[in-house]
């Protein structure tokens, strides 16, 4: 790598070698920077620090361009489904149709839920948020398959087939499980279904009446879940890579990035804005209130489904979601106000100075949740949907870190801030 960069620090240059990936990022390589130096770079919330090399996703947030393994996601979203985009988000290659059954077939085998784990739920109150059940419950796999957790990098990628479809498999039964929990409604079983339709019948069938398959249902939902497969170092799969870059097992990960995902900002938005669109429905508003709020510049009244911290552009999902909205509601034969009440907010703040001069567009989030509705799921599990969809990016990127035989932990540095060095005060003469 030639030495083409340099920092200069107090009369002094320091050279370091530029790292350009395959789509032409640039990157100056400071891992000595403090060494030689004694500085280390200031950057809050890792906005301009690239902490890892990445084979996963390719995400050019200025000109709204997202490709997995090389694969845009629009031509993604035509022609694959979603557990074909998660084995080629995993495993780096669209699946061979003996590969894509092998999957398929350890997904269905590893469906269920030991009766034992089951009794879990048990303890949690039917209010308990669903993302909090989840996170807890996806943890504790790693209590009941210790063979495929045990915090060993070596031995934990030996059964990484095993433990990857599990995970995939296993928390699409958990959501449906949270969900049913949270309404005093028996368990379904898992049958040999396809991947989508399993989770339908695990939400929706009773004991006493099977849930039918209706082919645009399982289609929305698989065009859904696709759609939130992957999406670069996001706050989630950061967290996922954080947590097992400490050699933590691939559950113990999982249930970290889950936790990450389900704050307001994150994969919380969903809720929030379903919540927004509600309200704004009943109070027979045009929704100028929240776009108002939105520019006092507090982050409890941001307009939720709008903004990204890397696109300052269209956000690719939002645009293949928002158009698919009104062709699912169509092919269910559905209408939901909610929608135009987004597409007109969609409209009014992309008319504000505001969110023109901040390049504030509607993310993934801002019309999922019209599509979660019409598939029946209910507001609050949302973000459950998300973390279902999201495991095999969380899986793949966890993957990468286990796998890297030159990989550190991490551990960002900090400026400190506090107290300088002072003496113990004893109570009797304190304040
Ligand atoms: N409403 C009002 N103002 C906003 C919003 C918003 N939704 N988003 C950003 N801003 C403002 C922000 O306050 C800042 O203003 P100023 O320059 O005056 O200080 C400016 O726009 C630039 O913000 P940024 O640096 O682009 O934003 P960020 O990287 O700090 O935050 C974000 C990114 C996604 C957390 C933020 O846009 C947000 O809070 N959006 C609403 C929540 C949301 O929809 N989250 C889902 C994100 S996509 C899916 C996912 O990751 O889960």
């Amino acid at each position: 790598m030639p030495n083409d960069a340099s920092i200069k620090i107090d009369g002094k240059e320091y050279p370091y070698p530029v790292m350009i990936g395959s789509e032409g990022e640039k990157a100056i390589d400071v891992r000595n920077l403090r060494k030689d130096s004694g500085h280390i770079f200031y950057d809050q919330g890792y906005g301009n620090t690239g902490s890892c090399e990445s084979q996963v996703t390719f995400l050019d947030g200025d000109n709204g361009i997202l490709r997995h393994r090389g694969y845009p996601i629009d031509q993604l979203a035509k022609h694959s489904d979603y557990i074909e985009t998660a084995y080629l988000v995993i495993y780096g290659e669209l699946p061979t149709e003996a590969q894509r059954k092998k999957f398929g077939d350890l997904l269905r085998e590893n469906a269920h839920i030991e009766p034992q784990m089951q009794r879990l739920f048990e303890g949690y109150p039917k209010n308990t948020p669903p993302m909090v059940v989840l996170a807890s419950l996806v943890a504790s796999l790693a209590g009941y398959y210790p063979d495929l957790a045990t915090n060993n990098f070596e031995k934990d990628l030996q059964q990484f087939d095993l433990s990857a479809a599990m995970a995939i498999s296993k928390i699409r039964t958990l959501g449906a499980m949270v969900y049913r929990h949270g309404r005093g409604l028996p368990f379904m079983h898992p049958k040999a279904l396809p991947f989508c339709d399993n989770f339908l019948h695990l939400m929706f069938s009773e004991p006493y009446h099977d849930y039918v398959a209706i082919p645009e249902v399982t289609s929305a939902l698989n065009l859904i879940l696709l759609m939130h497969a992957d999406h670069e170092q996001n706050c989630s799969t950061s967290t996922v890579r954080m947590v097992g870059s400490s050699g933590a097992n691939l559950f113990t990960s999982l249930a970290a990035g889950i936790g990450a995902l389900s704050g307001p900002l994150h994969g919380g938005a969903n809720t929030a804005v379903m919540n927004m669109l509600q309200s704004i429905h009943d109070e027979n508003d045009d929704g100028t209130r929240f776009i108002e709020a939105a520019k006092g510049g507090s982050k409890s009244n941001r307009l939720m489904g709008f903004g990204h911290a890397v696109y300052r552009n269209f956000d690719p999902r939002a645009r293949v979601i928002g158009e698919a909205c009104s062709v699912v509601l169509k092919k269910l034969g559905k209408s939901d106000p909610l929608l135009d009440i987004a597409q007109n907010l969609e409209q009014a703040a992309l008319k504000d100075d505001y969110f023109v001069s901040r390049k504030l567009y509607p993310n993934v989030d801002f019309y999922s949740g019209i599509i979660f509705r019409a598939l029946g799921i209910p507001t609050n599990m949302f973000t459950v949907m998300f973390a279902i969809g999201r495991a095999p990016g969380w899986i793949a990127n966890w993957k990468e870190v286990a796998s890297n035989p030159k990989g550190r932990i991490y551990r960002p540095r900090q400026v400190y801030t506090g107290p300088v060095k002072r003496d113990y005060v004893p109570m009797a003469r304190r304040g």
